[in-house]
């Protein structure tokens, strides 16, 4: 440890100067919930969290935090699933968690532009408050809404439920305001759709997870808001046939919103633990959940379309008023702590080519049955997007055999380690074998360009 890095009570004092001093925590109790991650798999200890509310603040927090040798670990709602928003369980240097929950204000909508900027500690359900009656919505939606916050979404580029229609969030990024490594701040933030001036700093940031910059604004691009919904909950034989009812009902309806596939064991997983009705009254193997938008009611156009599917569909539901739909959806959406209800899972958030959906989804459940014969798995995920989250229950939190298992089985059927969630500290020794050694060699050098002393969430991405 360097001479600068043994004065912990410097580092403190300016960190209380930067933010003001109720915004420096460092009693253990205080610190708890921002130590430990989600899915209780990640954890570690931090000498304090810091809570700025402004730009400057942030960036007098970085610099404190460089000149003190410590670690930076941006973070958000700390809803994330890879272990990159908490500090690290064994760390070289200090860990100073800086949350940027404060930071929570969302500028006037422009009507023109269909763009709005907002502060990084917005969540995501704030923005969808403010938007509502604006005529816009926001394209990228997930389950997390009233925790993830837009600066946690943009460093995980986060993808959710409309990824296939409206893109990730690097797709939603028109401009950013971030704090770098040395402290000093980039911002661009002008409405401008159109500006091939160099790189493109946002699109950079995208995905980056804390590790090139803490994020503290964006400009973000808005999408028409469709004023009617529908759902339908169609029971099928299995993911081939989930995946081709997805595609069948996407080329007739373009305004399909979200395609989403879980099983029978995860329906039964959420009834227990979140309570709610069986949707059928037979058990199925599996569901594919289906949303349509329009500007009149769409539940005619989305019956009509499940219909001409046939021997697709074993039986199905549909709800087009708020009520029906918000309980057909919460048995997708509460899976995630359905899961976490029964323990400590590996998560593991895969994506192949579509088309090799169901063959992935049959070929895991085999290949974890051999590596870990008393695990239990739940599948759920967005079928137009191949991603598919696979839970794995039972092996101890530091037991990586399975999470090899079902990411080496991803690789070799064309996909990705991380479809959604990012590599955080979960899946560091997975990047090389995903990206190849050129791509991560790149990587390396823009870290090392932008942040020289590695003080910028050390141990995510690279390890
Ligand atoms: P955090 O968890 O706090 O941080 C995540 C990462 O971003 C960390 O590496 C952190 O260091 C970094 N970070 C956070 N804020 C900043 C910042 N301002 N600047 C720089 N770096 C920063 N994800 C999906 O993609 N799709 C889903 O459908 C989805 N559904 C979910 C459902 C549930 C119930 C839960 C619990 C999680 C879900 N997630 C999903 C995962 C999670 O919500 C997303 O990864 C989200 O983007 C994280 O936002 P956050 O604010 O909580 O970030
Ligand atoms: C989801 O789609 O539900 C999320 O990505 C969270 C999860 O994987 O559990
Ligand atoms: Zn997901």
């Amino acid at each position: 440890m360097s001479a600068a890095e043994t004065d912990l009570p410097a580092l403190l004092g300016r960190l209380r100067t930067a933010a003001g001093p109720p915004q420096v925590l460092t009693d253990a109790d205080l610190r708890a919930s921002h130590e430990t991650d989600w899915t209780r798999r990640w954890h570690g200890e931090a000498v304090a969290v810091v809570r700025p509310a402004a730009t400057e603040a942030v960036a007098a927090v970085v610099a404190a935090c460089r000149e003190a040798g410590a670690a930076v670990i941006p973070q958000g709602g700390n809803t994330g699933l890879v272990g990159g928003s908490v500090p690290r369980a064994v760390a070289a240097r200090r860990q100073v968690v800086v949350s940027l929950t404060r930071m929570g204000d969302v500028e006037p909508i422009d009507p023109v532009a269909g763009e709005v900027t907002v502060a990084a500690g917005v969540t995501l359900g704030a923005l969808q408050a403010q938007l509502r009656g604006s005529g816009y919505a926001f394209g990228v939606d997930l389950g997390a809404r009233d925790s993830a916050t837009i600066g946690g979404m943009i460093a995980t580029n986060a993808g959710g439920t409309q990824a296939f229609r409206h893109g990730p969030m690097r797709a939603q990024l028109i401009g950013v305001e971030a704090v770098l490594a040395d402290g000093s701040v980039v911002r661009r933030l002008p409405g401008l759709l159109k500006d091939n001036t160099g790189y493109h700093l946002p699109s950079l940031l995208a995905g980056s997870e804390g590790t090139l910059a803490v994020v503290t604004r964006a400009r973000l691009r808005l999408v028409p808001h469709l004023p009617r919904r529908a759902v339908a909950l169609v029971a099928v034989d299995g993911p081939d046939e989930a995946v081709e009812l997805a595609g069948n009902v996407r080329r007739q309806l373009p305004n399909l919103l979200a395609a989403e596939l879980f099983f029978e064991d995860g329906l039964t997983l959420v009834l227990h633990h979140a309570g709610g009705q069986r949707p059928f009254a037979d058990a199925h193997p599996a569901y594919l959940l289906a949303e349509v938008e329009g500007r009149e009611d769409p539940t005619a156009e989305l019956a009509g379309a499940i219909e001409a599917a046939g021997p697709l569909v074993r039986d199905a539901v549909l709800a087009g008023d708020d009520a029906g739909r918000a309980r057909l959806w919460r048995l997708r959406e509460r899976h995630t702590e359905s899961v976490n209800a029964e323990g400590i899972p590996h998560k593991l958030d895969v994506a192949v080519p579509v088309r090799r959906l169901g063959a992935f989804a049959r070929a895991v459940r085999q290949t974890i049955a051999e590596v870990a014969p008393a695990a239990r798995t739940f599948l759920y995920g967005h079928v137009l997007d191949g991603n598919l989250h696979v839970n794995v229950l039972g092996p101890p939190p530091d037991d990586d055999d399975v999470d090899a298992a079902v990411l080496g089985l991803a690789i070799e059927m064309g996909g990705t380690v991380s479809a959604e969630h990012g590599i955080g500290v979960a899946k560091v020794g997975w990047l090389k074998a995903n990206r190849g050694a050129a791509d991560v060699a790149a990587m390396r050098a823009i870290k090392d360009a932008l942040d020289p002393d590695g003080i910028l969430n050390p141990g995510v991405l690279f390890g």
